[in-house]
């Protein structure tokens, strides 16, 4: 099993830095490899210093691909919460993506209520037929739920799950609610990657900043990885960075973290 490395960043915003040199150097290598790059972007608040250290930095990003975690069903046309619209606004437009190379699971607009099975299964299989078009995903940026979800894999999740739709917790939809004028606003479904889906990038960048996520942090990274805690799988990935701040890691068994590596 290889550990993923684990960084103890001062705060959200140096991580965001690491986060955009960790994406620089896949541009490098992408750019010697003469193929265009192919980032797996999140949504939610954690990416979002990473998003304008990122922004700051104006990459030549014309030629990259991008496709996000997940996405709500049931929300109208262009909602302002649908990830969508999210990401359209916090990096599509801040890093001059080409919104024609960016993938939502599910379609590019947010799916309607009226989106029947049939056509949800359809556009999962679309999803990750494209990623694999493209060549797979060079960098994934991945937060964590405070109950250990990654992308919408909630608990119990299979470690080989394609993109699907899925029911979302009661402690997500809570947790999202702030996004939202009440919990009755919040979805109850979603498109999200499988755990087989975002297993297969090259390379992996989990965030988490806070105090509320240490318990989830200590879960996924602190014992042997299981469904039961769905981001635990980065630990059976060959190449995962864990950047966190000091209130995430508080829970993490000290072991967990080489003194080389313990502060950035
Ligand atoms: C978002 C996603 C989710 C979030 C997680 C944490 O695309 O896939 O797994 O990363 O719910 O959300 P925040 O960052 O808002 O705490």
């Amino acid at each position: 099993m290889t550990t993923p490395r684990i960084v103890v960043a001062h705060s959200a915003e140096d991580a965001g830095e690491q986060v955009a040199d960790i994406v620089e150097a896949a541009l490098e290598t992408a750019r010697h490899g003469r193929r265009d790059p192919v980032l797996g972007l999140a949504t939610g608040s954690t990416p979002l210093a990473a998003y304008r250290a990122l922004a700051l930095r104006r990459l030549d990003l014309s030629r990259a691909w991008a496709f996000a975690l997940d996405e709500y069903v049931g929300l109208e046309a262009h909602h302002p919460e649908s990830y969508g619209e999210v990401l359209r606004r916090e990096a599509v437009e801040p890093l001059a993506l080409d919104p024609a190379r960016v993938s939502v699971p599910g379609g590019s607009s947010n799916l309607s209520a009226s989106c029947d099975d049939v056509a949800l299964d359809a556009a999962c299989a679309a999803f990750e037929t494209a990623l694999e078009a493209v060549g797979g995903v060079d960098v994934q940026l991945l937060g964590i739920g405070s109950n250990g979800h990654i992308a919408f894999n909630e608990p119990g999740s299979s470690f080989d799950s394609l993109t699907r739709v899925t029911q979302l917790t009661e402690q997500t939809r809570l947790d999202n609610s702030r996004f939202f004028g009440s919990l009755d606003e919040v979805p109850t479904h979603a498109v999200t990657q499988g755990l087989g889906t975002v297993f297969r990038a090259r390379r992996i960048v989990l965030m988490a900043f806070g105090e509320h996520k240490a318990r989830a942090v200590a879960a996924a990274l602190g014992g042997a990885p299981t469904q039961d805690v769905p981001a635990s799988v980065v630990q059976l990935h060959p190449d995962t960075v864990v950047l966190l701040d000091e209130a995430a890691a508080s829970l993490l068994p000290s072991r967990s973290l080489s003194p080389s590596e313990a502060w950035a």
